[in-house]
This record gives C-alpha cells, sequence and structure tokens, in this order.
C-alpha cells in the first residue's frame, strides 16, 4: 500500500466581528468534504481554521457594544464554533488570530523580513480624527464628491457618478466615527517589499498551484508590477504590537495567514504524531492547501506565499478558489430575506441538505454556485430521500420480517456488484480533484442503476408467493449491500446519514476501502428512516425569519447609542409640495461609455422629454430591460452638469446599493406626467 499523505488544509479565517452566512458555508462544506474525502482514504489529513481577530471594525464594533475586543472576540468565536459543529464541519482545530501562537509567529516571521532586507519604513499622510485620535482608514471617511458633488459619499469612490478618488480630493470630509472634520497628519509606515519577490511570484503562480483562471488575474498583476505593501496601522489598533516599533501594529492581513500557522502549532500541542516543523519547513514533503474565495487571492497568491519565502517556509501546494454564492439567481439580499444566517438555516433545515446540495453543484472551477430554493428542494428530495434512502427502506423490511434481520450471503446480480466496484476510482478522482458535481452525478448514476434493478425483481410481488422467500432475501441483501456502497461513496458529503446507515447496518465507521467487500450472513440492527423529505413550507419559514434577523439588525446595539439618521429630521408640507414629483416613462435606457456605476435614461414625463444619468447600473446590468417602465421622478432639481452631460432631475429608487437597488413604479393605470399627491 502506497503511503499515506500528509496533508495539511485551512479554511479561510472568518473575521470575528459578524455571524457565517450560507455563503461562508459553501467554503467551509467544501472543504469539510474534501478532508473528510482525505481521511476517509488513510490519508493524514489535517483541518484547521481560527477566527480572524483583529482591525479597526472589531475594535470600533466592541466599543459600539461597550464591552472589550477581547470580549466580542470570545462570543463571536463561541457564535461561530457553533455553527460550524451543527454544519458538521469537523474542524481539528478551530483557533483564534489573537493568540500566544499568533502573536510569536507573526512577530518571528517579521523579524526574519527584516533581517532578510524585505521591511522598508516611509511616512504616508493620512486623514487622522482628532476627536477619536485615530488615522482613518478610507471606508471611515464621508464627504462630497469632487466629481459631481453628490454628498455622503465614502473616501475612495462616488456612488452617485463612479469616479475614484483619494479622500484627501473630498469635500468637506467628515469622519464615519465621530463626524469630526478629519486633519491631515503624517506618520511613519511599514511596508514589505513585495517587489523583492517578483520573480519568484511569477514561477510559483505558474507552476500549477492555480486553477488556469486564477493565474491568468495573477498574471494581469505581475505584469502591472508590483508595489511595496503597508503592513503598519497606528495605535490605537486592535492586534499585536510590531516589534521594536511602540504604538505602531501589524495590519490584520498581516497576522491573519500567518494564524493558519498558529492554529496548526496550537493543535500539535495536543497531537504528539503531528510535528509543526515536518508541515511547514522548507522542502517539507507535506501537503498543504488553502481554500479560499476568488476576492482574497491576492493576499493568498502574492502576499503570502512571499511573506513564507522571505521567511524560509515552506510555500502552500495549493490554493483552491471558489466563486461567491447567489441565492435565485442573485446576491443574497437582506430585503428579500435570501441574506440566510446559518444559525437562521439551522433552525429550519437539516444541514445535510445543503450538504449535498453545494456537494452537488460545486466544480473545480472559479464560477458562482446558485442556491436555487426550488431546485434544492426538487434535488434533495428526488436524490437523497427518493433514491438512496430509498433503497434501504424497501429492503430492511424483508429482511427483518423475513429472516429476523439477518442478511444473508448472496449476490444475485453480478454485473451490478461490478458496476459499483468498477466506478469507485473514478468518484474517488473526481473528489480527489473538488469536482464533487460529478462524483454526485456518478453516485446518483448508480443509485438509479439499484432502484431499476429492485423494481424489476420486486421483493414485494415475490414475497406474495409461495417458495420464493429465498429470491426475496437474495435480493434484499444485495439491495442492503448496494446501499451500503452508496453510502460509503457519499460519506464525506452525509456524514450524518452515514452514521445512522452504521448503526443500520451494524457496521464500525466506514471507511473508503470497505466498498471492495459485501456484507454476507450479517445481523442488521432495526431500520428507521435516515432522512425526511424538505417541506417547502421550512424553506418559506426561514425566508422569513431571515427578514426578521434584518429587522433586529437594524435596532440600535449594545450601549443605545443611535447612529445618526439623514431621515430623521421633519420638514413642513410646504418643503414637500416644492418638489415636482412625477411619473415618469423610460422611453430609452443605455449604458454611459467610460462610466462604470451610470445609465443614461430618455424619459418622457407628460409634456417633454428629459435626459437623467442614474448610478443604477450595477443593479441592472441590461439597461434594455427598463425600457417601457414607468418610474418615479424628480422633475425641478437643479440641473447638473456632469463629465458626461447634463443630468436633468432624478429617478428614484430605494435599497442599499449594488445589485440591491430598486427602481420604484407606480400601480397599473399610472400616465407619464401624472404628478405625485
Ligand atoms: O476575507 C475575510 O473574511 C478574511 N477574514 C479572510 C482571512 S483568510 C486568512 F488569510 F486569514
Ligand atoms: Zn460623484
Amino acid at each position: 500500500m502506497s503511503e499515506a499523505r500528509k496533508i495539511l488544509v485551512t479554511s479561510a479565517l472568518p473575521y470575528a466581528n459578524g455571524s457565517i452566512h450560507l455563503g461562508h458555508m459553501l467554503e467551509y462544506i467544501q472543504t469539510d468534504i474534501w478532508v473528510r474525502f482525505q481521511k476517509m482514504r488513510g490519508n493524514q489529513a489535517v483541518y484547521v481554521c481560527a477566527d480572524d481577530a483583529h482591525g479597526s471594525a472589531i475594535m470600533l464594533r466592541a466599543e459600539r457594544e461597550g464591552i472589550t475586543s477581547e470580549q466580542l472576540i470570545d462570543g463571536v468565536r463561541a457564535e461561530h464554533m457553533a455553527d460550524f459543529a451543527d454544519f458538521m464541519v469537523d474542524f481539528d482545530n478551530y483557533h483564534s488570530t489573537h493568540s500566544e501562537e499568533n502573536r510569536e509567529l507573526s512577530s518571528a516571521i517579521y523579524l526574519k523580513l527584516r533581517e532578510a532586507g524585505h521591511i522598508a519604513t516611509r511616512p504616508v499622510t493620512q486623514y487622522f480624527d482628532p476627536e477619536k485620535q485615530m488615522f482613518l482608514a478610507d471606508r471611515f471617511i464621508k464627504g462630497t464628491c469632487p466629481k459631481c458633488g453628490t454628498a455622503d459619499q465614502y473616501g475612495d469612490n462616488c456612488e452617485a457618478c463612479g469616479a475614484t478618488y483619494s479622500p484627501t480630493e473630498l469635500k468637506d470630509p467628515k469622519s464615519a466615527i465621530s463626524g469630526a472634520t478629519p486633519v491631515l497628519k503624517e506618520s511613519l509606515h511599514y511596508f514589505f517589499k513585495l517587489p523583492d519577490f517578483q520573480q519568484m511570484l511569477q514561477q510559483w503562480t505558474r507552476s500549477g498551484t492555480l486553477q488556469d483562471s486564477v493565474a491568468n488575474k495573477l498574471a494581469e498583476w505581475l505584469d502591472a508590477g508590483l508595489q511595496e505593501w503597508d503592513i503598519s496601522r497606528d495605535a490605537p489598533y486592535f492586534g499585536f504590537e510590531i516589534p521594536d516599533a511602540p504604538g505602531k501594529y501589524f495590519y490584520v492581513w498581516l497576522d491573519a495567514p500567518i494564524g493558519y500557522m498558529a492554529s496548526f502549532k496550537n493543535l500539535c500541542a495536543r497531537r504528539p504524531e503531528l510535528d509543526f516543523d515536518a508541515y511547514w519547513q522548507q522542502g517539507s514533503d507535506a501537503e498543504l492547501y488553502h481554500f479560499i474565495g476568488k476576492d482574497i487571492v491576492n493576499f493568498h497568491a502574492l502576499f503570502w506565499p512571499a511573506m513564507l519565502e522571505g521567511a524560509g517556509y515552506r510555500k502552500p501546494t495549493a490554493l483552491n478558489v471558489h466563486g461567491y454564492l447567489t441565492v435565485n439567481g442573485q446576491k443574497m439580499s437582506k430585503s428579500r430575506g435570501t441574506f440566510v444566517k446559518a444559525r437562521t438555516y439551522l433552525d429550519h433545515l437539516d444541514p445535510e441538505y445543503l450538504r449535498y446540495y453545494y456537494a452537488s453543484k460545486l466544480g473545480r472551477g472559479v464560477d458562482d454556485l446558485d442556491l436555487n430554493l426550488e431546485d434544492f428542494v426538487q434535488k434533495v428530495n428526488s436524490d437523497l430521500v427518493g433514491k438512496v434512502v430509498n433503497i434501504a427502506s424497501r429492503c430492511a423490511g424483508f429482511i427483518h420480517k423475513g429472516n429476523n434481520g439477518l442478511l444473508v450471503d448472496a449476490n444475485p446480480a453480478p454485473e451490478l456488484v461490478e458496476a459499483f466496484h468498477s466506478a469507485a476510482p473514478s468518484i474517488a478522482a473526481a473528489y480527489e480533484a473538488r469536482d464533487f458535481g460529478r462524483a454526485m452525478r456518478e453516485i446518483m448514476a448508480l443509485a438509479d442503476q439499484a432502484n431499476a434493478w429492485i423494481a424489476d425483481k420486486a421483493p414485494w410481488s415475490l414475497n406474495k408467493q409461495e417458495g420464493k422467500q429465498d429470491e426475496v432475501q437474495a435480493i434484499c441483501a444485495l439491495g442492503v449491500n448496494l446501499f451500503r456502497q452508496l453510502v460509503i461513496f457519499l460519506k464525506p458529503v452525509l456524514p450524518k446519514l452515514a452514521e445512522a446507515a452504521e448503526a443500520f447496518l451494524n457496521v464500525a465507521p466506514l471507511k473508503w476501502a470497505d466498498h471492495e467487500q459485501l456484507l454476507a450472513n450479517h445481523p442488521l440492527n432495526p431500520f428507521n428512516p435516515l432522512m425526511t423529505r424538505i417541506e417547502p413550507a421550512k424553506i418559506e419559514a426561514m425566508i422569513e425569519a431571515s427578514k426578521e434577523d434584518l429587522a433586529a439588525a437594524n435596532q440600535p446595539k449594545g450601549n443605545g447609542e443611535l447612529t445618526k439618521d439623514p431621515l430623521a429630521a421633519e420638514i413642513n408640507f410646504d418643503a414637500f409640495a416644492a418638489v415636482d414629483l412625477r411619473i415618469a416613462l423610460i422611453e430609452k435606457c443605455e449604458f454611459v461609455e467610460g462610466a462604470d456605476k451610470l445609465l443614461r435614461l430618455s424619459l418622457d414625463i407628460g409634456d417633454e422629454k428629459r435626459n437623467v444619468f442614474s448610478g443604477i447600473k450595477s443593479a441592472y446590468p441590461d439597461p434594455s430591460k427598463l425600457e417601457g417602465r414607468l418610474t418615479l421622478y424628480v422633475a425641478n432639481l437643479a440641473p447638473r452638469k456632469m463629465k458626461f452631460g447634463i443630468s436633468e432631475g432624478m429617478v428614484l429608487a430605494a435599497g442599499p446599493g449594488g445589485e440591491e437597488i430598486y427602481l420604484l413604479s407606480p400601480d397599473s393605470g399610472a400616465k407619464p406626467g401624472q404628478r405625485v399627491k
């Protein structure tokens, strides 16, 4: 037998300031399936993770809630661990980046990089909040867009006109934390000299470590030339202080991936058979895989391998990059109730339904995966309940009633047994390649064959005939054996179903190699239903509850401090009546060349035509779909000169932004030009 592989596997570390949702679960479930498969094959696979606990967002949230950062991250970590455990994501260790192991490793790696000349320092001028006494990241500054004059825009780009700029260009900048006017201030920053690793990265990213589309993206970045990476943040910051640099902290993304090592190190202290150096030293024969989403490829394929190389450690064997989750074809949405937290799902549905559905749709690529809720119900009910579990429930009763639960030694369909046997290597290869969709299709094709054979033999009819009892027992014994094979193949995806099946089959935990033998002359335990159908009402309840989650999230938190509400100020009726609000017909709608976020709308407002630029492109990728639609329009807004022309007035839409912008519509019957009263 070939020697067991040593395999260390990680999933991205979730931030310790928010709940786990079904988008996160896509990653943890797929990693868990792969690790369980490796363990069933007899490999030494280790799966580590941790909460990503540092950064200013966590510090500020703790402050708002009136607790310490440590209290916040401890509470969130406990919540995350419970969610993962209930989805049967079986980490060997779940640590925190705010740990002693991580502090030591981060400092040691930094010092090795500094020693080797890969650290530079230089002053950086940035906005500083004089009230809060802290430097402000771009997302903590708001102001008026220097290009189009729209108020309340973030420090780096304007949602209305799509312009990008530096925070210092914003007009009337304000700290989003205190509301104070920020001042420019200089401070010394520490940089990791990423360009030192250009050649190594060029080679590493092309050495089979990355999926093709990911490697191509990286080639673009590498060709454009690498920049030094700012790895320091000034106090106050929740993180680790940089050695020999009082008041300077490691940027959260510096110590986050080191958290993979730290979690493994923490585990090594409990598991003597694991040797930290054997996994991490240069030239190690252990394999190292990071499962990540496509949004954090730069950190894992540029900074991280460069840090490892510069500090004398091995680099990852491969990155397994996946796409985003959509629900019913759209980005998860809080208002639609499709932004579902892991816990809300668990309150309504069996985690194995989702594990199976994700597995059935996962391939090797970085495409987004759509959780279509109708398809979800249909697929789970038809495949798992209708095909797999059905085989056992059709056969078990006859064995218990007709033969006291003793499964006989019989193989009445050798070709079928051979078909199962010979499918195993291909299913294993699909798992190994993370082509879980293909593995599930092959397994379900076997289940179809088994069901067709049992239906053809119809033991329920034979059982009514005189002298056919032996035949019934032989058919059902094989039926149960084929069910057992399917359970072995599905075990990485459905560990709970496998455990219940092992109890019914009266066998030790199944390993991959167990598919090579059939059970014979073997006593079974009583059969209990292994899985029930999804009731669509449960899905509706989950969606409703997710809308409730949203309502709860909108309540003031912790210390009760209310954020500023721009809608709170009252206006009198005259002010309202002064707005010329009308029904408009969108006659034409088109892209604006050179604008990322804008659409050009030609409106019919009854007595005249108007031309409006609207920042709604992200929600309406096909502008022609808006043509012929009625909407609400502010007709007496002063015309605004924009880079692309003059915008006359404004159409009305609601929603948080991005894909979630909803253009308002009147009821049917309304006519262009009618005034809103
Ligand atoms: O993007 C995120 O959610 C990060 N918390 C992932 C960190 S992964 C690793 F590098 F720590
Ligand atoms: Zn603008």
